[in-house]
């Protein structure tokens, strides 16, 4: 596992974005994974700069979410595909984009089509993490064990208090997702995952130094032969002392 403290939020999407971009050039049909929440938005401001720039071609281009709200559908504000569309697939020459359906009549059915989805397109060639304050990926929350496949999940209560600011009330947040499993993630090829603020600093210090555990279900990630993880300087606070 590599880990870089940028200076700044700034300086981490850029970075980040760089990765994307360059796996991009080197396999323009590549399978990027992709996911939602305030740490990912500059990356993605950095990815339509550099489409407009003409610098990076999505025309051929598959990507796969990481997850995305039981019950919300994709013309909902909140929900993850409205995200995607308005953070990046609105601004950039997209084909091929993919994120699990929340309305499905049968959300176990729609997690084994996820599953399949992406074992279609031959795997995620690069995955693109955020972090939860209590060390989640995707929406794999603290357990007794890794949830292998895409799956449906109660949210816990403090993913739903967190997620609220999003939200007109906690009332409204979901209760359930659907997202994908330990396992799909970390099959991946490359995986890069993101963090700022203070509120990160603890669970990016146990990822990166405390046991492995589905109690803290990024700490897995230090068994992934590549993985990058990008701070800023508040989120990597701990690492350094
Ligand atoms: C979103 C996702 C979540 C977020 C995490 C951090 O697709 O998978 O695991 O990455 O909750 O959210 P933010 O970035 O809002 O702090």
């Amino acid at each position: 596992m590599k880990v870089v403290i940028t200076k700044d939020y700034t300086e981490m999407c850029k970075l980040a974005s760089r990765i994307f971009a360059a796996e991009i050039t080197l396999k323009p049909d590549c399978v990027l994974g992709l996911a939602t929440g305030s740490t990912p938005v500059g990356m993605y401001k950095e990815l339509v700069e550099m489409y407009n720039e003409h610098r990076v071609d999505f025309s051929q281009v598959k990507t796969v979410n990481l997850d995305e709200y039981a019950g919300l559908s994709g013309d909902n504000d909140q929900s993850y595909r409205y995200f995607m569309n308005h953070n990046l697939f609105d601004h950039i020459n997209k084909e091929n984009t993919n994120v699990p359906n929340g309305t499905a009549a049968d959300l176990e059915a729609e997690c084994e089509r996820y599953e399949q989805v992406v074992a279609s397109m031959g795997g995620v060639d690069v995955q693109l993490l955020g972090i939860g304050n209590n060390g989640h990926i995707a929406f794999n929350e603290p357990c007794e064990e890794f949830p292998e496949k895409t799956h449906v999940v109660n949210l816990t209560q403090n993913t739903i208090e967190a997620n609220a600011r999003f939200f007109a009330s906690m009332d409204d947040v979901p209760k359930k997702a659907l997202t994908m499993g330990i396992g799909t993630i970390m099959k991946a090829k490359k995986i890069v995952l993101l963090a700022n603020g203070a509120k990160k600093a603890q669970t990016i210090y146990d990822t990166v130094y405390g046991p492995i555990t589905p109690k803290v279900p990024a700490s897995i990630l230090r068994l992934h032969p590549d993985v990058t993880i990008f701070v800023d300087e508040e989120a990597g606070a701990l690492l350094k002392k």
